[in-house]
C-alpha cells in the first residue's frame, strides 16, 4: 500500500526517518551511550582485516563503510564488486572478516561471494534487509537492518539502514581494536541519535528539488561530484538517476574531475555537487569553481555554511542540516533521492518498475 504517496519509492523516501531510527534503535545502548552488534561467536579484536562485498546500490555502502572502518578502526578494508571478487582470485589473511551487504539477502552474485568466502575459511557478517533469505541464514554474524519490505526497485531506505548498521559495525570494530574512547563513542552515539531529526529536515526541501527537476530532466548527460564519504554518494545520485529516469549520469571523486571528466563540460551539463562544510569543502569547491569556469550548471548540496560560502553563480541550492561528518552521508542521501525521483516523475518513466531491472536478481 502506498498511502498517501505516488509510488512506493516516494513513501520509501519518506519512510527513512522512522525506519533508520528503528535499526538505530537496535544497535544503541541508550543507557550505556554505547553501539552494540548482537552476540557473536567470535571477538571483532582479533580482526585484523575486512572484505566488503556487494552489488549495485550497497556496493556504495561498503565503499563508505570502508572510509569510515578505516577513520575509526585503523583496519584495513577492500571492497569489491561481489561479481568481481571470486574471479579476481582475493588475497585470504588469517583474521579477515569478510561482510557481504544486501537487502534481498538473495542476490545471486553476493551470495556466490558469501560462499566463497566461507569456504575459504573467512569469519563472515553480513547487512541484511531479509531476515528469512539465504544469506541471512548462512552468515556468521547478522546484522539485520529494519527497513520493513521495500518495493521499489531502487534501493533507498535499505541503502540508509544499510549505512546505519555499517556505521554500528565501524565503532563496535573501533573500541574492539581499542582505538575509541568511552567519550568519543559517547559523541558518536549523540550525531548518530540526531540522523533522524537530519533526515525529516532533509526531506523538507523535496518541493525546492521538485523545482529543479525538469531542468535536470532535459540534460542528456549529468555528473555528480563528492570527496571523501560524499564520494560514494555522488555513485548513487548517479546511479538512482539513471536507473529510474535513463538519462546517463556518472559520479566522480571531486579531485578526479581535472584528470579527465572536466572534458565533459559544458553549459549543457548539469553538475551535483555534494559537499557538506568541512575539512573536505574547500578543494570540492576548487574542482567545483573550474567546472562552473567552463560552464557547468551547478546544483549545490551543502549545508548554510557552505551555501554562503560557495553558493554562488549556481542554479541551485539546497541546503541541509549542519551535521557530523560522520552521519552526512545519510543525509545528504534525501535530497539525492528525491533529484532522481522528481526528474524521473518529470520524464513520466516507471518510477517503480524500471526498465530492464529487477528487484532482486537471482543469477549471476
Ligand atoms: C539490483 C537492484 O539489481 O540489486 C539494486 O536493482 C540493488 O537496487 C542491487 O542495489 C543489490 O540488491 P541487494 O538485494 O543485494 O541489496
Amino acid at each position: 500500500d502506498k498511502g498517501n504517496h505516488r509510488h512506493f519509492m516516494q513513501k520509501e523516501i519518506y519512510e527513512q526517518p522512522v525506519v533508520v531510527a528503528q535499526t538505530l534503535r537496535s544497535y544503541l545502548r541508550p543507557l550505556e551511550e554505547q553501539v552494540a552488534l548482537p552476540d557473536m561467536e567470535f571477538d571483532l579484536a582479533g580482526v585484523e582485516r575486512v572484505a566488503i562485498v556487494a552489488c549495485g546500490t550497497a556496493y556504495y555502502v561498503g565503499m563508505i563503510g570502508k572510509y569510515w572502518i578505516e577513520q575509526l578502526a585503523r583496519i584495513p578494508v577492500e571492497i569489491d564488486f561481489a561479481s568481481e571478487f571470486r574471479y579476481r582470485d582475493p588475497v585470504f589473511t588469517p583474521n579477515m572478516l569478510g561482510v557481504v551487504i544486501s537487502q534481498s539477502g538473495e542476490t545471486a552474485d553476493t551470495l556466490a561471494a558469501l560462499r566463497h568466502m566461507k569456504e575459504s575459511g573467512l569469519t563472515t557478517g553480513g547487512i541484511i534487509n531479509v531476515p528469512t533469505s539465504s544469506m541471512a541464514r548462512e552468515v556468521d554474524l547478522l546484522l539485520p537492518t529494519h527497513a520493513g519490505p521495500e518495493i521499489g526497485v531502487a534501493s533507498t531506505k535499505a541503502f540508509t539502514c544499510q549505512l546505519a548498521v555499517m556505521a554500528a559495525l565501524a565503532v563496535n570494530l573501533a573500541r574492539a581494536k581499542g582505538k575509541l574512547t568511552a567519550e568519543e563513542e559517547r559523541e558518536i552515539v549523540h550525531h548518530l541519535r540526531e540522523v533522524p531529526e537530519a533526515m525529516s529536515h532533509a526531506l523538507g526541501h523535496d518541493a525546492e528539488i521538485e523545482a529543479i527537476a525538469p531542468k535536470i530532466a532535459a540534460a542528456r548527460d549529468v555528473l555528480y561530484l563528492g570527496r571523501g564519504p560524499e564520494y560514494p554518494m555522488a555513485l548513487e545520485g548517479a546511479l538512482k538517476l539513471k536507473e529510474i529516469s535513463y538519462i546517463h549520469a556518472e559520479g566522480y571523486a571531486s579531485g578526479e574531475m581535472k584528470h579527465g571528466p572536466i572534458a565533459l563540460i559544458d553549459d549543457s551539463v548539469p553538475l551535483i555537487v555534494i559537499a557538506p562544510s568541512g575539512p573536505l569543502f574547500d578543494k570540492t569547491v576548487s574542482n567545483m569553481q573550474e567546472a562552473q569556469a567552463r560552464g557547468a550548471q551547478v546544483v549545490l548540496i551543502s549545508d548554510a555554511e557552505g551555501i554562503a560560502q560557495a553558493g554562488e553563480n549556481t542554479i541551485a541550492t539546497i541546503e541541509m542540516p549542519k551535521v557530523h561528518p560522520l552521519i552526512a552521508p545519510l543525509v545528504y542521501a534525501v535530497p539525492v533521492q528525491l533529484l532522481a525521483y522528481h526528474v524521473a516523475v518529470f520524464k513520466g518513466t516507471d518510477v517503480d518498475q524500471p526498465r530492464n531491472l529487477a528487484k532482486s536478481v537471482t543469477v549471476e
